[in-house]
């Protein structure tokens, strides 16, 4: 294993699962009133991924680390810590225990954070900081949803935008810090624009005690405003990031969006002049996978050779919350 001194930062293994079966656009016209022309024009998604009952989240999520462990050439027992990026776990308590146990990565501790469509660049910049701070050396993060279980089936605005999957990376202290800029923002006044809200059913325990039992209803979306934020917000944050890192638009090799649809991805890399050929998408064959979307996306451009090392990427999530955040970083060691 190669342990290198200094506060820096590299990503040095990427790694992707995706559930097995797939549906394409035509089978949805059998569950809403839809069609593919609307699908395709509008968002760019030809099919998604969906979780059968047996495929967990933890299950997923534990492919893609062990991709990503192995192209870092370390070894599970060398990961101090594991962030599960999620919104969608397999126990409410949290997932990352469960996938420590899976990887036998018995010397990391491990846990959950959730910020929806950002989870990723979020746990990216959290993992960043125990690095930097010379707590953890190794670390791995992962970003994973099985947003199948939560999205309202017979609601055309939202079923046919999302997909499942997981994406991790390892990073690890480096002598010089590649992670070079980051962004991240919330506006809680935007919160109803996208929920998966808990519904408490008010339940009297004892006369005079009662409790909000319930469940969670499914994801609801305004999707113009989510789409009129992105378009505005993450251009910015992608440029405050750039700015930080002491780089300009015309340096940035590969723009990773969060996956959500081919119009934002568009708009976004016209408002920063970036050419189509440096961006990065695979939503039309996965959809939105929330927070496993970006590294999905990194692990196939890696893997294709597209990606080459010493590479500067921009990437940026955005989504529920609201949340956003942009990160610049060079690929690899
Ligand atoms: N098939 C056919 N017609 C549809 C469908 C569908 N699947 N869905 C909606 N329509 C209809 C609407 O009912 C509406 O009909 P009407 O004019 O008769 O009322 C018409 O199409 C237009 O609907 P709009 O909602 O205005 O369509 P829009 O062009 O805005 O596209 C979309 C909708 C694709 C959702 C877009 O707004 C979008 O992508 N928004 C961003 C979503 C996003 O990025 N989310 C990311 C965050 S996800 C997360 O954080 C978990």
């Amino acid at each position: 294993m190669l342990i290198e001194s200094g506060l820096g930062i590299a990503i040095t293994g990427s790694g992707s699962a995706l559930p097995t079966a797939t549906i394409d656009n035509h089978r949805l016209v059998e569950l809403v009133e839809t069609s593919d022309e609307w699908i395709t024009t509008r968002t760019g998604i030809h099919q998604r991924r969906l979780a059968t009952p047996q495929e967990s989240l933890s299950a997923l999520a534990t492919q893609a680390a062990s991709a990503a462990i192995e192209m870092a050439r370390i070894t599970p027992t060398d990961l101090d810590l594991i962030i599960l990026a999620t919104s969608t776990p397999d126990d409410l308590f949290g997932s990352a225990c469960q996938i420590q146990t899976q990887l036998g990565a018995s010397r990391a501790v491990a846990f959950d954070i959730t910020a929806a469509c950002s989870g990723f660049v979020f746990g990216l910049v959290t993992a960043a900081q125990f690095i930097r701070t010379g707590v953890y050396q190794n670390v791995l993060l992962i970003g994973a949803d099985i947003l199948s279980r939560w999205v309202d089936w017979t609601d055309r605005s939202t079923c046919v935008l999302f997909g499942d999957g997981a994406g991790a990376v390892v990073l690890q202290a480096h002598s010089s810090d590649r992670l070079l800029g980051f962004e991240l923002r919330s506006d809680g006044t935007q919160n109803n624009c996208l929920n998966l809200s808990y519904q408490p059913q008010p339940k009297e325990l004892i006369p005079g005690v009662s409790i909000g039992k319930g469940t969670y209803a499914p994801i609801t979306m305004n999707g113009k405003e989510v789409y009129r934020f992105a378009v505005q917000k993450v251009p910015e944050a992608i440029e405050k990031a750039l700015f930080r890192g002491n780089k300009s638009v015309d340096e940035i090799d590969w723009l990773i969006l969060h996956q959500a649809n081919q119009r934002i991805l568009d708009a976004v890399a016209l408002r920063l002049n970036i050419p189509a050929h440096k961006v990065i998408s695979n939503m039309a064959r996965y959809g939105n996978t929330s927070a496993a979307s970006i590294p999905i996306a990194l692990d196939e451009a890696v893997r294709q050779g597209k990606i080459q090392p010493d590479d500067i990427i921009a990437t940026a999530g955005f989504g529920a919350g609201l949340t956003w955040g942009a990160a610049i970083f060079q690929w690899g060691r």
